[in-house]
This record gives structure tokens, sequence and C-alpha cells, in this order.
């Protein structure tokens, strides 16, 4: 008999025939001009499957023409055709993908570049994504009787703009970069905006027992003067309220953006451990990371990917998470029992 059976259940999206999940490989900020080799490497840890966080393409275009033409280089790249072809891939997007650089809501063609997003990811006609505003999404998979649930967000369609960074904070040695951002303190600030607070708050209160929340932006650093979910503390603080609220068990989030890799753990939030594993750099690369006293370890500079091993039948469930760079060196690891989210 088989030892492991799955039930695939669709919410929201697109369906894989699958045999299995217990291996997760993501990863974010891919240029379409560059070589990607570590997308080479990805396929030889065998993941049941693959998430694009976002920046996925560096379009920043509102010529809908030009970002069909960006994403079609893309994936000609044989890199990513060896991804596709071994490996079922699901994404959200970041801003460059999105259409420009840390914009928000206000950004003009966000209808058009969500269509060509959805296309070039295989999103089916008829399916629920299409039909609301946004990109917001979940996956939902019952293994040996638990249950897996994928939440990827969309932080960019609803989204206010940014403030600009006030001055008010000396740029000391902790700051020794420009700081582009302040965060907003108003409690209207939106960054999901209600719809998807809305959704969001019914996939919390669905059962699972284990919760990926898929963050283009990163969720659970500190304020850094760039673009992070401390930019809006008030809905950061929203969202660790929701997670108690719903008694949602079993939650952490990945993220990319930044072009490095780092693993957060928050434990100040009023809620358990908060985990954020930031893989981001498949072939962008930054000089520098910025401070986060919630950093486990250090950052890791080079090209990556991120890994999520789960053993179902560990007794309350073993995920690890890990970071992979583009030598094939594991560089990250940490090994979360789900009795800890709880
Ligand atoms: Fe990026």
């Amino acid at each position: 008999m088989k030892l492991l059976t799955i039930l695939f259940i669709v919410t929201l999206s697109t369906c894989f025939c699958q045999d299995t999940i217990t291996t997760i490989a993501f990863g974010s900020c891919m240029h379409q001009d560059k070589p990607s080799p570590i997308l080479n490497i990805i396929p030889s840890h065998h993941p049941d499957l693959f998430i694009f966080l976002g920046d996925n393409v560096y379009a920043d275009t509102d010529k809908m023409c030009f970002m069909k033409k960006v994403y079609k280089r893309q994936g000609k790249k044989s890199e990513y055709q060896n991804l596709k072809k071994s490996t079922p891939i699901i994404a959200t997007w970041d801003d460059h993908d999105y259409g420009q650089d840390d914009i928000g809501r206000h950004y003009i063609k966000k209808k058009q570049s969500k269509e060509i997003f959805l296309d070039f990811f295989d999103e089916p006609m008829g399916s629920e994504r299409r039909k609301h505003d946004g990109i917001y999404t979940s996956y939902t998979y019952t293994v040996e009787g638990k249950i897996l649930q994928i939440i990827l967000l969309d932080n960019r369609t609803f989204r206010d703009d940014l403030l600009e960074y006030d001055g008010s904070l000396k740029s000391d040695s902790l700051y020794p970069y420009k700081l582009y951002y302040s965060p907003i303190q108003t409690a209207d600030s939106a960054l999901l905006g209600e719809a998807q607070w809305k959704w969001l708050e019914t996939e919390l209160l669905k059962p699972a027992d284990v919760r990926i929340i898929g963050s283009s932006t990163q969720f659970a650093t500190q304020y850094n003067g760039y673009e992070a979910w401390a930019n809006f503390p008030k809905e950061q603080e929203r969202l660790y309220n929701l997670i108690n609220s719903t008694k949602a068990n079993g939650v952490f989030f990945i993220s990319g953006d930044v072009h490095y890799s780092e693993l957060s753990k928050r434990e100040d939030t009023g809620t358990y451990p908060i985990y954020d594993l930031t893989a981001s750099g498949l072939s962008e690369e930054w000089k520098f990371a910025t401070p986060n006293k919630y950093r486990i370890g250090n950052a890791i500079m080079e090209n990556h990917f991120g890994l999520i091993n789960i053993d179902w039948k560990a007794p309350g469930i073993n995920v690890k998470l890990e970071i992979w760079d583009v030598n094939n060196q594991l560089r990250i690891e940490q090994l979360i029992n789900m009795n800890e989210l709880k």
C-alpha cells in the first residue's frame, strides 16, 4: 500500500496532480536578461513545488507589449524551462513584475499586468483568481490526513503609497545608508486592503496543520528605511492579531524582495514565535544586509533559494527551513516543530 496518499483540494486556483508534498522550494528576484544557474540546482533537491515570491521578471514599465516581451525572455531561458519541466510552479508578484519599483495601488496598468502575470504562470482561464481584484490566492493539500495550506498574498494591488523618509531618525551608525521611507502610523494605512483582509481571515479560520504565508516583501524584520511590512506597523499588528483571533496554528512566513537571505524570528508580537525566511536573489545581489534585530545567524549575500522540508510523520510535525546557495551549499537551517506554533 502506498505510504503517502494525498488529496488535493483546490481553493481559488490551479490544480496540480501530485503524489505528495514534503519538499517546497522558493525564491524571488530573477532578472530576465541575466543567467540564473541556481535554477539548474533546484531540481536536484526534488521539490514537489516551487514558489516564486515576486520580481519574477524586471519589467518596470507601463507598456504592456514591452512587459510581455520581458516575460517571454524569462520563459525562454533554458534554466527556467528546466525548472518548469521538473517542478510545478506557483507564484505571487512584487513591484518590478507588477509594473514599477516600490509602487502600490496607483500603478495604472495593474489590471493588464495581472493578466500577463497569470498567463505566464498558466493560471486556468476560469479561475477565481482571475475574477477578483489582485492576485492573492491559496492552495490546500491533505497528506495522510494532515493539512498543508499555502497562502500567497498580494502586497501591491491595494497598497497605499509609501511615506517618504521624513528625516526623524539620525542616520547614525545603525543606518549608514540613505533611508527612503518612514513608517506610516495612520490607523487606516492600507497594505493588503479590506477585501484581501476579509479573505485572509476566512483562510486562517480553515483547519490546517502547517500554514505557509508567502509575502513578497519581508514580514518580520525590523524597520530599515527600505520597503517592508515595517513601513505599515498597523497592518503588521493587524496580522499578528488576526493569527491570534482566528487561533490559526502553524503559521510561518516566506518572503523575498531584498536580494539577500535571512531568517527572522519575532517573539514580541503577542502570539507564538513568528518566523520569516527570506529567499531573495535567484539572479540579483545586494551590497549589504540592513539592521535586523530579529535575524537569526547571518545574512546570505550570494544567490540562493529556500527549501522547506516537512516531516509529516514526526510527532507534532517537523518543518525544516533551509537556504541553499548557488554552490549548492546549505547556508541556513532551522528546525521547527509545529507544536511551537500554537
Ligand atoms: Fe527584486
